[in-house]
């Protein structure tokens, strides 16, 4: 939610900031604004509501000029999308400015205290608070005036803050929203995710929480905890090529997220699989280690969530280890039975979803051992778990997770056979097979990719539709999950998933003439059942997509649209399904109008809880 953005340098920073923003605007995209300091040590401040794309048409009619600035992209939280309420936020003498991401919870308290200290506030956020708590309690250094601020806040923050008395200088401060800076000969920068620093620089420092920084036109950094000790930086060095944060000819970045699938799956097999054995050191636990596990806690939301209902079927098959999970925002308040028997796996894309990171902590503080399962470098899930195994699948940038989701899937595949090789409960020659059924993956999904006019066909039923139900059965019951978030997330048409047996328990009410229904319908051993669902539901008149295996006629009278799957072993077809799932939502998205990248409400990455 929301993105921050510094620069200070010999160079122009008003391109540099805005260049940032179009790399953060994943993460909020309500309104924008920036704030240069000018040669006269004057803050220059606009602001817009709505893209970043509208901040920089205004730029281009009026210029900001300055090499040091501040920037901002909003998802809004308190106080509704508007220019008004765009951040950053001058203080009352309009010398000192803050851009804020996360959450300020005892803001009304502080609100009021500087009211009637007479600060007049100009929008309904809670950040501005920040602004004129600076400017309150200024005493001669931002940055230390910064950490004085910080002990008085409450809540979730990434700020980054520059003020008149002291040109060239940022002051950055990180609790709780994910924060990185990096030195570089062409200056100093700071940014909320190091997406937006990619173009400058291959080495970058993630902040941790309770840290401070001063970003010094020279271009260094100086790293600082809240009683003011210096902190020596840990640099990570990005591999990841620039390029995959761009469009490269696709028109929209869902769609080159699934089409990037077959290279991402292949890069995280070739990584972890060698010899026809698992490697993941990050579960390096001799044997009697792993017979310990009695217990595993999956911790994750949304489309990760529907990873880790995958995760729980294939670790308890084959480790026989039980396995909970659930959504992270509930873990969190439920009572969770973890000792040092206990392992987490904490899985999300973006490493920095507030109620995974609560949650595993959580866990951690009783005893478990915390592996992580995510996509970013360096993201505060990777830097506080014990290990962390790395999707690898390139920048995500549509909030939808597409390419993640189906890493995480192989992901989740590679640390249930792991554990069950470790536990002794499957031989080097089924593991080298099973390896082998999961290395065919990439090509299938490629082949996917050559059928989307089938998904392309499904999505016509969902034309003038209101609502809609996705049903499977098993693995695949995580599957229909997770292709109903995917339509409703882009599309905005209601979209419910139900495993395909529980439909009769209710949701059969729903269907009429016309409603749309999906089937994740593979040849697996509950094959025949879901075919009586689908029985069921064609008999009420519903308009049927199933997802099922090439060759399978059984299912030719039950679906008016298929979507045919290549051959791949029956435990694989959550992620050839996803795919078809995932190209179908976007078709229905777009044929509806809507802006698959950047959903209404939505934002990519959620740091409140
Ligand atoms: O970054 P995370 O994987 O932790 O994000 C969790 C959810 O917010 C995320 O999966 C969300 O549901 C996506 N928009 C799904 O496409």
């Amino acid at each position: 939610m929301c993105g921050v953005m510094g620069y200070t340098g010999p160079k122009e920073a008003e391109q540099l900031l805005l260049d940032g923003l179009f790399a953060l605007e994943y993460r909020g995209y309500d309104s924008a604004g920036i704030a240069v300091l000018d040669e006269s040590a004057h803050i220059k401040m606009v602001k817009r509501l709505g893209k970043v794309q509208m901040l920089s048409d205004s730029l281009k009619k009026k210029p900001l000029h300055g090499t040091c600035g501040i920037a901002h992209t909003r998802w809004a939280t308190h106080g509704v999308p508007s220019e008004r309420n765009a951040h950053p936020f001058l203080d009352c003498s309009k010398r000192i400015v803050v851009a804020h991401n996360g959450i300020i919870e005892n803001y009304a308290d502080l609100k009021t205290e500087l009211r009637a200290q007479g600060h007049v506030f100009t929008s309904d956020t809670d950040s501005e608070v920040v602004t004129h708590l600076v400017e309150s309690m200024y005493d001669g250094s931002l940055v230390s005036t910064l950490r004085k601020v910080c002990m008085r806040l409450e809540g979730a923050w990434a700020l980054v803050a520059m003020c008149s008395m002291e040109p060239g200088t940022i002051a950055v401060a990180r609790k709780g929203s994910p924060l990185v800076v990096a030195p570089t000969p062409e200056g100093a920068f700071a940014a909320s995710d190091l997406t937006a620093l990619a173009p400058h620089t291959s080495d970058v420092i993630p902040l941790t929480d309770g840290q401070f920084a001063t970003l010094s036109q020279d271009g260094t950094v100086t790293i600082t905890t809240i009683d003011g000790t210096v902190v020596e930086p840990e640099p990570i060095h990005i591999d990841w090529d620039v390029s995959s944060a761009t469009l490269g000819g696709y028109p929209d970045f869902m769609k080159k997220e699934i089409s990037e699938q077959p290279q991402a799956l292949s890069r995280l097999l070739a990584s972890r699989v060698a010899s026809g054995t698992v490697e993941l050191d990050e579960l390096s636990m001799d044997g009697a280690a792993l017979l310990n596990i009695n217990r595993i806690y999956i911790v994750a939301c949304g489309t990760s969530y529907h990873a880790g209902l995958y995760a729980k079927k294939l670790i308890e098959r084959w480790a026989r280890i039980p396995v909970e999970v659930d959504v992270a925002s509930e873990m969190l308040y439920d009572e969770v039975l973890a000792d040092e028997h206990t392992l987490c796996l904490a899985i999300t894309q973006s490493g920095e979803t507030a109620e995974t990171l609560l949650c595993s902590r959580k866990l951690r503080r009783m005893g478990a051992k915390v592996i992580a399962i995510t996509n970013v470098l360096g993201s505060t899930v990777a830097t506080e778990a014990d290990g962390v195994i790395y999707l690898q699948s390139g920048p995500e940038v549509s909030v939808a997770s597409t390419k993640a989701y189906t890493a995480m899937l192989v992901a989740s595949a590679l640390v249930a056979l792991f554990l069950a090789h470790g536990r002794g409960l499957m031989g080097s020659g089924e593991i080298a097979q099973r390896l082998a059924e999961l290395e065919r993956v990439p090509a299938a999904v490629a082949e996917i990719l050559d059928r989307q006019g089938l998904a392309k066909e499904a999505a016509s039923v969902f034309e003038g539709a209101t609502s809609s139900l996705f049903l499977g059965r098993g693995l695949n019951s995580a599957s229909a999950r997770e292709g109903a978030l995917k339509l409703k997330e882009i599309s905005y048409l209601h979209a419910e998933a139900y495993p395909s047996g529980e439909m009769k328990h209710g949701p059969i009410a729903v269907i009429d003439k016309g409603y749309p229904v999906v089937f994740v319908v593979p040849q697996d051993d509950v094959h025949a059942k879901t075919l009586s669902n689908m029985a069921e539901v064609l008999a009420r008149g519903a308009d049927v997509v199933a997802v099922a295996s090439d060759g399978d006629a059984e299912v030719l009278p039950y679906a008016q649209h298929i979507m045919w799957l290549p051959p791949t072993a029956e435990w694989l077809t959550p992620i050839t399904s996803a795919v078809y799932l995932q190209l179908m939502a976007r078709y229905v998205a777009l044929s509806r109008g809507c802006n698959v990248d950047r959903p209404r409400n939505l934002a990519k990455s959620v740091t409140t809880e």
